[in-house]
């Protein structure tokens, strides 16, 4: 985060603005808005952007203007609707883009224009299964840990620093609902635990550790 991002947060009693990027069901929006309203993350989501109108996360989303559809389909090409994104995170200053279940890939120009202030929750210990399935991916390989990964973004896909993990255990009988079911709790604890220290207490300490 710069110098500029210290002089907001100062100014706005040092919560951090939130701009969560969402595509369908949001338990993970969900599971940061827990967080801050049981005082584990301080941050306020500023604004929720969806690629989908539908998009059950949207209900989510908190006061006028908090919640924004930003459809591809509106758009002649991915810059102009990475624009709009942009703009939509911009006017409601939002400091940290959170990709919370956001389906779709981020072009350079986006990511340098929040460089260093993007952050992807993906269900698999990286860089082991990227992409998409990631829990089917794991089981197909009979990996004996899978887990989860709270990331920077940059310009590759889900390749970016690693900031946390949790690592879930892969039961015999597991089949890829159950599997998803057990990694899903434990996006709910790391995601926002890892925006509190690293951008709001700044520790920048990667963290790892086992579910329980
Ligand atoms: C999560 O498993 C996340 O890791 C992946 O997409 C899913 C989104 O779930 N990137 P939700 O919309 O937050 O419930």
């Amino acid at each position: 985060m710069d110098g500029k991002t210290d002089g907001q947060e100062e100014k706005r009693g040092g919560k951090l603005r939130l701009g969560v990027l969402v595509s369908g069901r949001g338990s993970n929006l969900r599971a940061i808005l827990d967080a801050i309203g049981a005082g584990r993350l301080d941050a306020e989501v500023a604004v929720v952007v969806s690629d989908k109108p539908d998009a059950p996360a949207l209900r989510y989303a908190e006061g006028p203007g908090a919640a924004c559809a930003v459809r591809r389909e509106d758009y002649p090409g991915a810059n102009e609707f990475e624009d709009a994104i942009a703009a939509a995170l911009d006017e409601r200053g939002a400091e940290l883009v959170v990709l919370a279940g956001f389906m779709r890939i981020l072009g350079p120009g986006f990511v340098r224009r929040f460089a260093g202030r993007i952050v992807n929750i993906h269900p698999s210990l990286l860089p082991s299964f990227p992409g998409l399935h990631a829990q089917r991916q794991a089981l197909l390989h009979g990996v004996k840990i899978s887990g989860c990964t709270v990331h920077r973004v940059d310009e590759t896909l889900d390749g970016g620093p690693i900031l946390a993990q949790a690592a879930v255990p892969v039961l015999e009988d597991d089949t890829e609902e159950t599997l998803s079911a057990r990694i899903l709790k434990e996006e709910h604890k790391l995601l926002p635990e890892t925006i509190q220290n690293v951008f709001v207490r700044r520790t920048g300490r990667p963290s790892c550790r086992n579910a329980e």
